[in-house]
């Protein structure tokens, strides 16, 4: 009887991975993109109930705490960017610093960065953000109760859900790399025992999103909560009391609109860096690449001159980019056409920059999750969470149930020394009480003629930036198809390593041969989660990358 159900759960498992079924919906077309099965499933139903892009996000949002812990969450914070009744909008649940927080605290007396210190452990974390950003979205823009959107959730955390394979190797992972660093957290306790194609339950999770889906925001900051959460702090000395929890709020901003070709790209303004990253990168391949001709995609030509514009992008997300609310951030001179034109100006077809000449241009100065939602009305959902790297900072809060996010790691603990993703950072994103670290999270819409074209975003640490600006020209300049444009491989360069390319397996050995001639050096890493809806001719296409356990539908 037990084999039978293990194949039974596995034959399940694998209709849910990558598919993109079509279900029967009157009206127009919707979709969703969602990193996972139990996501797209609850997002799908919500729309077919009736509910917005909103309502389906937050539902959504819920699931992927309970069924994607890796990065789903309630202990960490994101973006969201929205296209509503033909408004644009964008809201900021970024976690922040504590307020005791300060700029120095995780280097040792002589000023050296303590290993780990701000990536692993009780005081890896910033202030939580999401439930106060799902609670902003719904007052602003939901219109089912709130208690049904999170009953999806509280059903799985109490009830249990089938167990992705892909979830336990990623919970053997981080438990044997806690292991061999000498990581002392509470992560395998929890986690150990998720078994493959079995149910697996989270009481006390469960408790605390019931919690939330009486009371709200404040079964999260005020009340029993924000009492366990305090109170674990000062047991294993952390530093998040209740004026943090109390005082958190998520913030709504303009979001970054700018016209790229024949279309308005929507996306995500500083604390992110990611969205002024995406229109350089855009902005400047146009300046740069042969005006006659579309380059071969992947070719040695086009990695080069997007390799070269990624030294440029980086070097300025260093020096510039900050808390908005903290430090004056020159936006709109960072993707100014005349600031990109002169930005432009040094990069050749066929040599490669040196890293340390590149230098900020204005002279003043890997996990995480996505998912992607089109609703029948036309409005769009395209929002990042995180608890920053895999299952955070391996801190379960006990009695409450949720991974405590490692934010702190995006800031910049000391300038110039490397993030966990490569990322140097300086003053700008230097620690301050109740300060948001910056992001590369870049939750990013398409309009053409106010009608949506693209949604699309992706986890990954400094990487999304890439796989996103990637995403956008593989479908507008190659015209691929959703399910190529997440599908098919990419490239990553950040400045520093120094003239390192991560690529994808899947790039020709013959192009890499010719970078390598041209002084580049290479990593084979995949990097990234895409989640992306596409409309043409008319027609919606949603695709999740084949790598990950995505799940995207498209109702018709
Ligand atoms: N934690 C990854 C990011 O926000 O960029």
């Amino acid at each position: 009887m037990k084999m039978k159900l293990n194949v039974l759960i596995s034959l399940l498992i694998s209709i849910s991975l990558n598919i993109s079924s079509v279900l029967a919906l009157e009206n127009t077309q919707a979709a969703v993109a969602m990193p996972d099965s139990y996501s797209a499933n609850v997002a799908v139903d919500v729309l077919q109930r009736g509910g917005n892009a909103i309502d389906a996000a937050i539902a959504a949002q819920f699931v992927l705490a309970v069924t994607l812990p890796e990065a789903g969450n309630v202990g960490g914070g994101g973006f969201m960017t929205i296209y509503k009744d033909g408004q644009a909008d964008f809201l900021d649940y970024r976690e922040v610093a504590p307020l005791k927080a300060h700029r120095d605290m995780y280097l040792d007396d002589s000023g050296n960065v303590i290993e780990n210190k701000s990536l692993y452990g009780i005081l890896s974390s910033g202030v939580p953000g999401t439930v106060d950003g799902m609670w902003q979205a719904h007052k602003k823009y939901g219109s089912k109760p709130w208690q049904e959107l999170l009953a999806p959730a509280i059903k799985f955390a109490e009830q249990g859900f089938i167990v992705h394979p892909e979830m336990v190797k990623n919970i053997q992972w981080r438990i044997n790399s806690f292991n061999k660093e000498g990581v002392k957290v509470n992560f395998a306790q929890y986690f150990a025992n998720a078994k493959a194609g079995e149910i697996f339950k989270q009481p006390e999770l469960a408790a605390t999103l019931k919690r939330i889906s009486e009371k709200g925001r404040d079964g999260f900051y005020k009340g029993e909560t924000a009492k366990i959460i305090s109170q674990f702090m000062l047991k294993h000395g952390g530093i998040i009391g209740m004026p943090d929890l109390a005082e958190y709020k998520a913030i709504w901003r303009t979001p970054i609109q700018q016209s790229w070709r024949e279309y308005q790209v929507i996306t995500a303004p500083p604390p992110s860096s990611g969205g002024i990253a995406i229109l350089q990168w855009l902005k400047m391949y146009d300046l740069v690449k042969p005006q006659s001709t579309i380059l071969e995609h992947n070719s040695v030509q086009y990695m080069h001159l997007l390799a070269e514009i990624g030294k440029r992008v980086f070097a300025d997300r260093a020096e510039y980019i900050g808390d908005p609310d903290f430090v004056s951030v020159a936006q709109a001179q960072l993707v100014d056409d005349k600031y990109i034109a002169m930005r432009a100006e040094g990069i050749r077809p066929n040599v490669v920059s040196d890293s340390e000449s590149i230098e900020p241009g204005l002279k003043e100065s890997e996990d995480t999750t996505h998912f992607s939602i089109v609703d029948k009305w036309g409005n769009a959902v395209s929002n990042t969470t995180t608890i920053n790297y895999t299952f955070g900072s391996g801190v379960i809060v006990e009695g409450a149930g949720f991974i405590l996010n490692d934010e702190m790691d995006d800031f910049s603990v000391k300038a110039g020394v490397a993030n966990v993703y490569g990322a140097i950072g300086g003053q700008a994103n230097e620690i301050q009480p109740n300060k948001r670290m910056v992001s590369s999270m870049t939750p990013t819409i398409l309009l053409k003629n106010n009608e949506v074209q693209v949604v699309t975003g992706s986890p990954g640490g400094t990487t999304i930036i890439t796989s996103v600006y990637q995403s956008i020209l593989n479908v507008v300049e190659f015209g691929m198809s959703a399910e190529q444009a997440v599908n098919t491989p990419r490239f990553h360069h950040q400045l520093w390593p120094k003239n390192e390319i991560r690529y994808y397996s899947g790039i020709n050995a013959s192009t890499l041969a010719e970078l390598q001639k041209l002084g580049y050096n290479f990593k084979q890493s995949n990097f990234g989660d895409v989640q992306l809806i596409s409309r043409k001719n008319g027609v919606l296409a949603a695709a999740s990358e084949t790598n990950g356990r995505g799940k995207s539908i498209v109702i018709n």
